[in-house]
């Protein structure tokens, strides 16, 4: 907790850890303003620490004021086969669940340089249902034993785009890369698992019968509870993720009640 000046007025940030793997929720911010250069540091250092982040109560935030925020974080990646909303490059309009978002996943991982970090902002709500669940790359990697993180440490895995991609004409090749298996973080020197249920077909030299029990038994760590944050929703919620050591994934049991999110991701750089 710190008081903080922003613009002139007297804010009072608030960090409050909200599971033990991840996740933490901000109050006492207003991003129709523009936040200073001290504040913005200590929300990306919670951010940094914990994962993924909750600023609360946005609701007065307009795409203008998304866009504007998202750049502070770096250079806004305009997703290169799902469309912007009109007028607004750069942020797309998520109306969900379905079946690439219920399956848990990083966001954009068939690029060579997948984004850093996505900001998503609740635009309407369900009552009940819809909540976007979380998992720590970085604790899904500490928990293996130093056999298999050894193991893994020697593995590449081939990333596809989804079948949207091919729909919206885009050749496979411009779709498709390898990353490792398990990154460092290039800002906290950790290591995370990077591979996916959405977009990893298999490991790069294996064939994909070879790879899925791997693959499996990876997937299954991702989704145990201990390594996992659930976020219920509320209006004006914003959250940021950090595509590089997170998974997510919405819990479809919204009973098909309208549930729209403005997503924003900033360009992130080649996984090592
Ligand atoms: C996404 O997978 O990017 C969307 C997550 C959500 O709708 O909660």
């Amino acid at each position: 907790m710190a008081m903080m000046k922003s613009m002139g007025r007297a804010q009072q940030l608030g960090v409050r850890k909200l599971a033990g793997a991840l996740g933490a929720e901000i109050t006492g911010l207003d991003l129709t303003r523009t936040v200073d250069d001290k504040t913005l540091a200590d929300v990306r250092a919670a951010f940094l620490e914990n994962q993924v982040i909750c600023i609360r109560g946005q609701h007065a935030m307009t795409p203008e004021d998304q866009l504007a925020f998202a750049a502070r974080w770096g250079e806004v990646a305009v997703h290169p086969y799902v469309p912007s909303i009109e007028g607004f490059p750069g942020i797309m309009r998520i109306s969900d669940p379905t079946a690439i978002t219920e399956t848990w996943h990083a966001d954009t991982t068939h690029a060579a340089c997948p984004p850093a970090l996505t900001l998503l902002l609740a635009r309407v709500l369900p009552e009940v249902g819809g909540d976007t669940m979380f998992s720590s790359g970085y604790r899904v990697y500490e928990s293996l034993s130093p056999g298999l993180q050894q193991a893994l440490a020697t593995l590449r895995a081939v990333h596809h785009g989804t079948e949207l991609a091919s729909s919206a004409g885009l050749d496979e090749s411009a779709v498709t890369t390898t990353h490792p298996v398990v990154r460092t973080h290039p800002e906290t020197g950790r290591r995370a698992l990077f591979v996916n249920g959405n977009y990893v077909s298999h490991f790069e030299g294996w064939n994909e019968g070879e790879s899925a029990p791997l693959l499996q038994y990876l997937y299954d760590q991702v989704a145990r509870p201990e390594h996992t944050y659930r976020h219920r929703w509320q209006d004006g919620d914003l959250i940021i993720w950090d595509n590089r050591c997170t998974q997510h994934a919405v819990v479809a049991d919204t009973g098909g009640a309208e549930r729209v999110l403005h997503r924003v991701t900033i360009a992130g750089d080649t996984p090592v």
